[in-house]
This record gives C-alpha cells, sequence and structure tokens, in this order.
C-alpha cells in the first residue's frame, strides 16, 4: 500500500492506472477506522483493481458548536486496517493541500440537505458536497463506497455526483453492526459502559420496526410508535423520522414506496445517528437500486 500526502503525488500515482484501464475504487474517510470502514475498502478491492482510502478530517463539515479538534485519531491502527482490507493507496492530506489560501468556492447542495440531520447541523451537508466533490475530482474513482449508516449523506452525494456529471458510482454498502445490534460508528469511543448499553436503544427500536415490517406491518404511525418506544432511554431524541428514500419526504400513510426509518439521538455528549431501509419489495432492499440515478 501507498501512502502519499499531496494531490500531485496522487495524481502521479493514479494516472499509469486510469491508461492502463483499471477500475479505481474510492473510500473517502475522515479516520479512526472500524470494520464498517473495513466492510467499504474489501467491497472496493473486490470490484476494483485499485482502491484509494481518503483520511481527512474536513473542518468544513463541523459546525462552530462541534469539536473538530476532538475528532478520535488513531493512523496507526487505521494503517493496519488498510492494509489488512486490501487498500492500494492511503491519502492522507493536510487541510492547507485541500482548501488552500483564498479557497472560496464550495458545493450548495439543495433541499435533499435541509431535512434530518441538515436541521440541526446547518452547513453540515455543504461542507461533505464540497470535500467529496473535491475528492472526486482529485481521485477520479469509477466507483465510491460509502456506508448507509450515514443515509443522509449518501443521498445527497449521489445528488451531486449525477447534478455536476461526475463521472461516478455511489455504491452504498449497507451498516455494519456489533452483535448486539449497535451500529459501528467511529463516535462510539466516546460512549462509556453506560452510555453504550444506553445507545442500543436506537438499533433496537429500528430493528423491531424493521421486524414489524418485514412481518406485514405498514402503518408509518405504528412503525414510528415502535421505533420510539425504547429510545426513553437515550438523553435526548434529536429526530426519529420515516421518510422516502428518493426526496427525504416524510411518509405518513401507508409506507407503499421504499423508506428509511431514521434517528439521531444524544447519550450524554455523544450524538449518534442510525437508520434501517423498508422496502415493500425485495428487490428494492438494497439502496443501490432504489436510489438508481435513473429514478433520483
Ligand atoms: O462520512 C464521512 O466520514 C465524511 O462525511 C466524508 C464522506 C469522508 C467526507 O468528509
Amino acid at each position: 500500500m501507498r501512502v502519499v500526502r499531496t494531490i500531485a503525488d496522487l495524481r502521479a500515482l493514479l494516472r499509469p492506472l486510469r491508461e492502463e484501464g483499471k477500475r479505481i475504487g474510492f473510500v473517502p474517510t475522515m479516520g479512526f477506522l472500524h470494520e464498517g470502514h473495513g466492510a467499504l475498502i474489501r467491497q472496493s478491492a473486490a470490484r476494483c483493481d485499485a482502491t484509494v482510502v481518503s483520511i481527512f478530517v474536513n473542518p468544513t463539515q463541523f459546525g462552530p458548536a462541534e469539536d473538530m479538534a476532538n475528532y478520535p485519531r488513531d493512523l496507526e491502527r487505521d494503517q493496519n486496517l488498510c492494509l489488512e482490507a486490501d487498500a492500494s493507496v492511503l491519502f492522507l492530506p493536510e487541510v492547507s493541500e485541500i482548501y488552500p489560501t483564498g479557497f472560496q468556492t464550495h458545493v450548495e447542495p439543495g433541499r435533499l440537505a435541509e431535512p434530518l440531520c441538515g436541521r440541526f447541523r446547518p452547513g453540515h451537508f455543504r461542507g461533505v458536497a464540497t470535500v467529496v466533490a473535491k475528492l472526486f475530482n482529485m481521485v477520479q474513482p469509477d466507483l465510491a463506497f460509502f456506508g448507509q449508516k450515514d443515509f443522509q449523506q449518501t443521498v445527497v452525494i449521489r445528488r451531486m455526483a449525477r447534478d455536476l456529471n461526475l463521472p461516478v458510482d455511489v455504491v452504498v454498502v449497507p451498516t455494519i453492526r456489533e452483535a448486539d445490534g449497535l451500529a459501528l460508528s467511529s463516535r462510539n469511543t466516546y460512549l462509556d459502559e453506560d452510555a453504550r448499553r444506553r445507545a442500543l436503544c436506537l438499533s433496537e427500536g429500528l430493528l423491531a420496526a424493521k421486524a414489524a415490517f418485514d412481518a406485514g406491518e405498514r402503518s408509518a404511525v405504528k412503525l414510528l410508535e415502535i421505533a420510539r418506544s425504547p429510545l426513553a432511554g437515550v438523553d435526548s431524541v434529536q429526530y426519529l423520522e420515516l421518510v422516502d428514500v428518493q426526496n427525504l419526504e416524510p411518509i405518513q400513510g401507508p409506507v407503499d414506496r421504499t423508506a428509511a426509518l431514521c434517528v439521531a439521538a444524544y447519550v450524554g455528549s455523544t450524538r449518534l445517528i442510525d437508520n434501517v431501509v423498508l422496502a415493500p419489495s425485495a428487490l428494492d432492499a438494497s439502496l443501490n437500486m432504489s436510489l438508481s440515478p435513473q429514478s433520483a
């Protein structure tokens, strides 16, 4: 695995591969990698000839009250995970490489960035869309891999790639969970024993609602009730919503199209998000089918 820190070195490394017609996969990350990232890298390695992983803690997606300086970091562990998962290139740019002095051009996502997390993290998806567009331009991947756990992010990025005619297929990989259901997240490292136990309320509710949906329940009200009842165990719920996966608008009546049940909640001072996809037809169960560019 090659480690590069500048855009020039990255381009020099990838140019011959592209010229040989090799398929390039890309996994953008902010580091402190876990098996969820491992799954993205492995899937890329299985489907592409070379896999680029970037680690860049992106300042423009953190709000003023969000503590970027304390975002967890462990480069040595990250490098080992990338190696084990078969990454070919690790891109580790400095902030000044991505945002040189004078930087002032951003990607402004539209309505898809407004609901759910967008309501509570103003500017977050503008920062995500901007850095991902820039990284796509640097890597020029054929395929880029994102985790379903950041569901709204996948919808915003897919839309952005389509709107800006970026020639990349955005692949969404299902959330990896601990045996007890907790979705893997770099933020889980902030949870002490009590908080970790209470964090399970999120997945408990979502997975119970999904089980009810799979058993035939189609009422949005009932599914939301099922997902809400264990949430008494968290400190505060930012949102629990059932939305259409295409436009992120709330579903009120029966769930007759592919929906995402999404939650964001605080356990202590740690903000956690999670979601499950509810697909009336098994054919739509993969987000890659239901969010296909043609239907977006
Ligand atoms: O999901 C993340 O880790 C980040 O939002 C991303 C996509 C790497 C952009 O900074």
